[in-house]
Parts: C-alpha cells; sequence; structure tokens
C-alpha cells in the first residue's frame, strides 16, 4: 500500500519504492508535515519539538499552552492569518478584507489511481501504478475549503501535490496566492539549484545555500519564461552527481511561477512551489473553485544524477502523451537559420532537395508563409497562406516536398497579432491592453486575449483550416513575447493570468485531438515556455534559439537536470554562428545536437562535399544510436561550466550499450589529459570501444576513466560508443 493512514494518531504515510512522506493532524486539526525523504518505518511525530518561543503566536485552541506555535511547527500547507509568519502556501482576501484561512482537516479519501486536473497538464499514471490521496481542509468562518491532492507513484518514486480551493460560503473571497508544494524540514543545511538565464541563454545552473531570509525564483512574464524555469533541487549542501540527498520540485505549468526558499529564525527550511501571486488576486464567488497546477517531486539519497533519472522517467512515461511519445522523431530540416523570412516555394523545394540528399526526413517551412509576413513587423494573426510568395498553394508545395521522400512540417504562433494585420485592424479588441494606455510591444506584436474563448475558436479555425490543407507532418508552436499588458475585455482581471494559460492548453488539447498523427513540437524564442505544462501537450521543445554548439554545452547541461533529452530539439547550425560568430567543427557541432533530437537549421547547398559526407554519417549514426539516446539513462560526466571539458554519456535500458560524448573546451600550451570517468556500466561487464576495438572493464572506465586525446585545436569532439561483449 503506497498509501497508509493511522486512524489513532491521525498519521499519513506516502511510500514509494525508496522514499516515505508523512503528515499529521494534530489534535487541534491542523496538519503539520513530519517527514520527506529516504525510506522509514516508524511515526516520525518524535520529530516535532514545542518550546515556549517568543513573538510566535500560539492558536487560541491551545489554551494557556504557550509552546504550541504555527510560527515553528512544520506544516503541510501553510496559511498566512494563523500565526505562522514564514511564507505562506496560501492567501486568502476574506470578504471583510482580512487576510486569513484558518484551514483545519475535515476528512481524508484515498483512491485507486493518479487524479487529473481538469484543463490543466498532469501525470498521469494507469490504476494499478498510482495511488491518489484527498486531504479536506477547512475555514469553518468563510467556508472555504481546500482539498490537497497526493498522486504517489510508488514504483516512479514519485510524488505529485496539486491543490484545489473552492469557496463553499455565501461571500466571494479572492485568492491571492496559491502554491501547490510545500517542503518544510525541521533539520538540514541545504542548497537550492537553480536555472536562470535569458533569451538565447537559457538554464544557467546556479547553486545557492538557502539562508536566512527569502530566496525566490519566478516569472511575471506570463510564460515560464527564459530567466527562470519553474524547477529546483534542495540538495544536502555536500551532495553531488552521484552522493547525497536532494529533493526536486518541478511545477507542470507553463505562465507566472513562484518558488520561495527560506530559512527561518530556528534553522528550518521550507521550499514552496506554486503560482506567481503578483498579478494575480482570483475572486471566487460561492460554489467557484480554482485548481492550482500540479508540481512533481522526487527525492534521492544517490545525488543529483539519480534524481534527474527519476524526472526524465517520469516526464517520458507519465507526462508525455501521443503517439510520438515512444516514436523515433523525423530528423528535420527548419528553414530558419536557412533562409530567414528570404524564400519562396522553389527555395523550400530546394531545401527539400538537398534533404532528400542528406538523408533528412522532414522539411520545416518557418516564419514567413503567411499573410503580409516579410519581416517580423506584420502579418501575425492573418493566417491565410501567401500564395504569391510561395508561387503555389500550400497543397501543391506539400505535394512537391513529398514527391521528394521529405516530410513536411509547418511553423505558426497562434497566440499572436501584429499590431499591422487584418485581424488586428478587425478586432483591435482581441488583443491584451489595458484600456486608456497603449500597449507595451514585444518584436513589434501584441498578445491575443488567450483567455477567451471566442478569440480562441477564431485563431483554431484559422489553424485547422491550414493544416486541413495536405499532409502536415509537424507543427512548430511559438510564442514569441513576454505579456505585460494584462487586461481582458471579458475575463474577470485577477484571474487573466492563469485563464490565458488554460487557453492555450484548450487550445493545444483540441489540436492533438483533432490532429492525433501530427508532431507538435513547443517553442517561445527557443526555450522560454521549455517547462513540464507544456510536454504534457508537445513532447518535444525547441531548447533555444541559440544554436551556437559551445553555448548549447551549458544550456543543454541545464535542461538535463529535469528533462529528457527525448525533449530537448537541437540541431546542427551554419558558420560562423549566427548568434555568436563562433565557428565551430561539423564533428563538434554533430556531437552536441546528438544530445537531444537531432535536426538541422542551415542551406545544404553552402556545405562542402566534406561536410554534406559528414552530415550523412552524422545521420546514419544518430539513427542507429536514436533509441538510446530517447529512452536511455543519461548521465552528466563533467560540469561544463567549470571544467576543461563536456562530458555526457547514455546507457542503453539493458547497460549492453553506451555513447560517451566530449567536448574539448580549453586549449593551452603543454595541454593537460583529461580523463572521462564514466557511469552507469556494470562494472563487472567488458565493454567494447566500436571504433578502435578496445576492450575493457566497466569498472576501470568508471573508476579511472579514459583519457581524451591532447589535439592542437579548438573544441575537438568525441564519440565513443561501447558494446558490451557477451
Ligand atoms: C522564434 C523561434 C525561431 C524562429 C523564429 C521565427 O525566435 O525560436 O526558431 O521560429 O521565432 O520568427
Amino acid at each position: 500500500m503506497a498509501i497508509g493512514y493511522q486512524r489513532e494518531n491521525r498519521i499519513f504515510t506516502l511510500d514509494t519504492a525508496h522514499t516515505s512522506y508523512q503528515m499529521k493532524v494534530d489534535d487541534f486539526g491542523f496538519l503539520l508535515h513530519l517527514y520527506y525523504g529516504g525510506r522509514v518505518y516508524g511515526n516520525m511525530d518524535y520529530l516535532l519539538t514545542c518550546y515556549d518561543r517568543g513573538f510566535s503566536g500560539n492558536p487560541s485552541d491551545v489554551g494557556n499552552d504557550r509552546t504550541y506555535s504555527m510560527d515553528v511547527l512544520p506544516q503541510e500547507y501553510p496559511v498566512m492569518g494563523v500565526g505562522d509568519f514564514r511564507n505562506s502556501a496560501l492567501v486568502i482576501r476574506n470578504a471583510d478584507g482580512s487576510d486569513c484561512c484558518d484551514l483545519r482537516y475535515v476528512g481524508h479519501e484515498t483512491k485507486k489511481g493518479k487524479y487529473r486536473l481538469p484543463g490543466l497538464p498532469a501525470v498521469y499514471a494507469d490504476s494499478g501504478e498510482a495511488q491518489t490521496l484527498e486531504i479536506y481542509l477547512e475555514d469553518k468562518v468563510s467556508g472555504v475549503r481546500v482539498t490537497l491532492l497526493y498522486g504517489v507513484l510508488e514504483e516512479a518514486d514519485i510524488i505529485t501535490r496539486s491543490v484545489v480551493i473552492e469557496n463553499h460560503g455565501d461571500k466571494s473571497v479572492t485568492v491571492e496566492k496559491a502554491a501547490s508544494a510545500c517542503l518544510d524540514f525541521v533539520t538540514g543545511r541545504f542548497d537550492l539549484l537553480s536555472f536562470y538565464g535569458r533569451h538565447t541563454m537559457e538554464r544557467n545552473l546556479q547553486r545557492e545555500e538557502i539562508g536566512h531570509g527569502t530566496y525566490a525564483i519566478g516569472s511575471r512574464r506570463g510564460t515560464s519564461s527564459h530567466q527562470y524555469n519553474p524547477a529546483v533541487i534542495v540538495a544536502d549542501r555536500r551532495a553531488t552527481e552521484d552522493m547525497g540527498n536532494c529533493y526536486g520540485m518541478l511545477f507542470v505549468y507553463s505562465g507566472n511561477f513562484l518558488c520561495e526558499a527560506e530559512r527561518d529564525q530556528y534553522d528550518q527550511t521550507r521550499v514552496m512551489m506554486g503560482l506567481q501571486s503578483d498579478l494575480f488576486h482570483y475572486p471566487l464567488v460561492p460554489g467557484e473553485k480554482l485548481a492550482v497546477p500540479e508540481t512533481i517531486m522526487s527525492y534521492s539519497d544517490q545525488g543529483i544524477g539519480m534524481l534527474s533519472a527519476r524526472f526524465h522517467d517520469c516526464i517520458r512515461e507519465h507526462l508525455c502523451r501521443g503517439k510520438f511519445r515512444d516514436a523515433s522523431r523525423p530528423v528535420l530540416l527548419n528553414s530558419w537559420e536557412a533562409a530567414y523570412f528570404t524564400f519562396d516555394g522553389e527555395t523550400i523545394l530546394k531545401l527539400a532537395k538537398s534533404t532528400a540528399e542528406l538523408g533528412i526526413d522532414m522539411i520545416v517551412m518557418d516564419d514567413g508563409w503567411f499573410g503580409k509576413r516579410e519581416d517580423d513587423n506584420s502579418g501575425l494573426g492573418d493566417w491565410h497562406v501567401n500564395e504569391k510568395k510561395l508561387g503555389c498553394t500550400l497543397r501543391e508545395l506539400i505535394e512537391k516536398v513529398n514527391g521528394e521522400g521529405v516530410k513536411f512540417g509547418i511553423w505558426i504562433e497562434p497566440e499572436m497579432v501584429s499590431e499591422d494585420s487584418e485581424l488586428y485592424r478587425k478586432h483591435p479588441d482581441w488583443a491584451l491592453r489595458i484600456p486608456g494606455r497603449e500597449p507595451v510591444r514585444g518584436r513589434n506584436q501584441l498578445v491575443l486575449d488567450f483567455s477567451r474563448a471566442d478569440v480562441r475558436d477564431y485563431i483554431f479555425e484559422q489553424i485547422c483550416k491550414i493544416l486541413d490543407q495536405g499532409k502536415i507532418e509537424y507543427v512548430k508552436w511559438d510564442m514569441n513575447r513576454s505579456i505585460v499588458d494584462v487586461f481582458s475585455g471579458e475575463t474577470e482581471q485577477g484571474k487573466v493570468t492563469y485563464q490565458y494559460v488554460l487557453g492555450v492548453y484548450d487550445f493545444l488539447e483540441r489540436m492533438l485531438q483533432r490532429y492525433p498523427d501530427i508532431l507538435v513540437e513547443g517553442c517561445s524564442g527557443g526555450g522560454g515556455r521549455f517547462d513540464a505544462g507544456m510536454l504534457y501537450y508537445t513532447p518535444q521543445i525547441w531548447c533555444s534559439d541559440n544554436t551556437d554548439a559551445l553555448d548549447r554545452l551549458r544550456i543543454q547541461y541545464g535542461t538535463s537536470f529535469f528533462y529528457p533529452a527525448s525533449t530537448v530539439c537541437s540541431h546542427v547550425s551554419a558558420v560562423p554562428n549566427h548568434q555568436t560568430g563562433r565557428s565551430v567543427c561539423m564533428h563538434t557541432r554533430g556531437t552536441v545536437a546528438m544530445a537531444g533530437v537531432l535536426g538541422y537549421e542551415l542551406d545544404p547547398e553552402k556545405l562542402t562535399e566534406e561536410e554534406k559526407a559528414a552530415v550523412r554519417e552524422q545521420i546514419r549514426q544518430y539513427k542507429s544510436r536514436e533509441e538510446m539516446i530517447r529512452r536511455g539513462r543519461y548521465y552528466r560526466l563533467t560540469n561544463p561550466f567549470s571544467e576543461p571539458c563536456a562530458a555526457w554519456m547514455f546507457v542503453s535500458e539493458k547497460r549492453d550499450r553506451a555513447l560517451i560524448s566530449v567536448v574539448m573546451l580549453e586549449m593551452h600550451g603543454n595541454m593537460t589529459v583529461s580523463y572521462v570517468r564514466m557511469r552507469g556500466l556494470e562494472a563487472e561487464s567488458v565493454y567494447r570501444d566500436k571504433e578502435s576495438g578496445k576492450c575493457y572493464y566497466g569498472a576501470d572506465l568508471m573508476e579511472a576513466g579514459l583519457p581524451m586525446p591532447v589535439e592542437q585545436k579548438e573544441y575537438p569532439a568525441y564519440q565513443i560508443e561501447l558494446i558490451k561483449e557477451t
């Protein structure tokens, strides 16, 4: 039984294969958090300590006992207004203007299978693989009822948390802040690992000690953002890739979020993940509900590498959906860096022809094929094919491309409208704008109010008309600005940011239902919406608009802490690179792009014969390794932020094959040798290097490593494929 409840002392225990999670309803009905970590067997309420603490208030229920305070006790779902002065998971503004919600236990229920969240993405599992615990809490005065949802995936070592807030009272209340998960630790010193960045430089790793005060990351941009990813690791200060305790929290949401980490006055730690409280004031009239998006949690006592593996498996098997979840993905050539806006039908066809010669499966026609779209200042919202520019209909173009033996994919950006567009001229009120104010532009475009069903319906119809024009097998869904003017004509003001995201999900869900055979790739100026919410709809995401191989090493390293390689789209592009001006050889570019879903972003006609041969070979090799990359276990072998080489490896599920990739980042006179220590091999098995034929014991490669060649050139890459000897 993954979920246990002891009636006598009202303790809940959630057990997975290697972890335990415990909480307790105390004598007054408060829900206290007791423990999360490696498997334990007893009741952990002995960890609770009570002392008279000055300036920490006591609930009236405890009478004269000054030792019982919500300010000190670990909470399962801390609320504002009951004497806990630390960060709150929930802030409710009552009809009388007070900010208080005194939540007490009123009941619980255990269910088979994993709960779902209508309209929101969430982890799914077969009914035999998961259990759900619902705990009901209520504030007697306002009638606010909170359901804490716990999904327990025993074998996967995953616990998910979500919260539904419902107004059972007779007056309206407003939700001012709502998290879906809180972890309170009574002991321990922790670091917080988070992933910050910017456009074309996403998900850099930052590791900071959680000190006194609050350390917060989040987004107010309407999307999860390039700047902070909605994912954090709480790690024991000594934890490394393969040692030590660590916890992961991953928010399954693509909009504004807030993660707060705090060490309190008694050196206890609280970390929370949930909705951003800025730009959010969610009114609930009597009878109305709000579902807070889910947080996925896992724990590892074997370091951060194991934690990543648990999240990779969870995303691959319990979050991504559809026909492409387990299928090999097409190697595609995207027209963006090959032609930008300057193309016609002939250009696309030419690209398709050279694509076929190289063994690439698909051509994607990126931005510029619709409306008046000669640059990025106009045309968004006018989803009709610019046949004049293409020189033919879309159907004809697709047929010609298919005639070359190449599949066809297309770019769209449904959430946007250009002021210079027919759509905006007709429906200026469809864009998010604050009345009486000029809107803030981003890439010279405005954001359509996707919180409104009528706006979504119209765009959906237009997009369907495009997708029905021939055999389109792939769609790149883009979103190219942050949202500023949060105001909707129809949706209640404080709800817009949340309802917008739900609107995007609704659109995507309808698209997937109608076109189950189309592979949809997520994108937001590269990796501005690379999150678990999008992965529920799009099994792969364009990782970054930066295609420079060296920068990509860091971006992909940061991405790998939570997201599996099967979700990370990575393309080989031309040199000098368009974002950095750097030139890196084709082999290194290919090695880096093979750390995810391989693709190309260049004009093949500009390649030398030698480079073309190298691309053909890359694709051949990639295809022979694709399953191991997509399904195998991924290991980070070095940290490219601090070590002279970047190294990572994939090991097949049966551990009979491995691919080690290394890129040398530094070159100095009389250069030192880098020894790359491997992971995940069978210690006593012998592995043969496919290329050199040399044989090694797994243990030898893991304990002592393999020396990398010293070559006098910049950024050489090495790929070593190992096959287990039988
Ligand atoms: C975004 C994407 C790019 C490309 C352009 C087109 O920046 O990330 O890959 O599609 O938009 O405008």
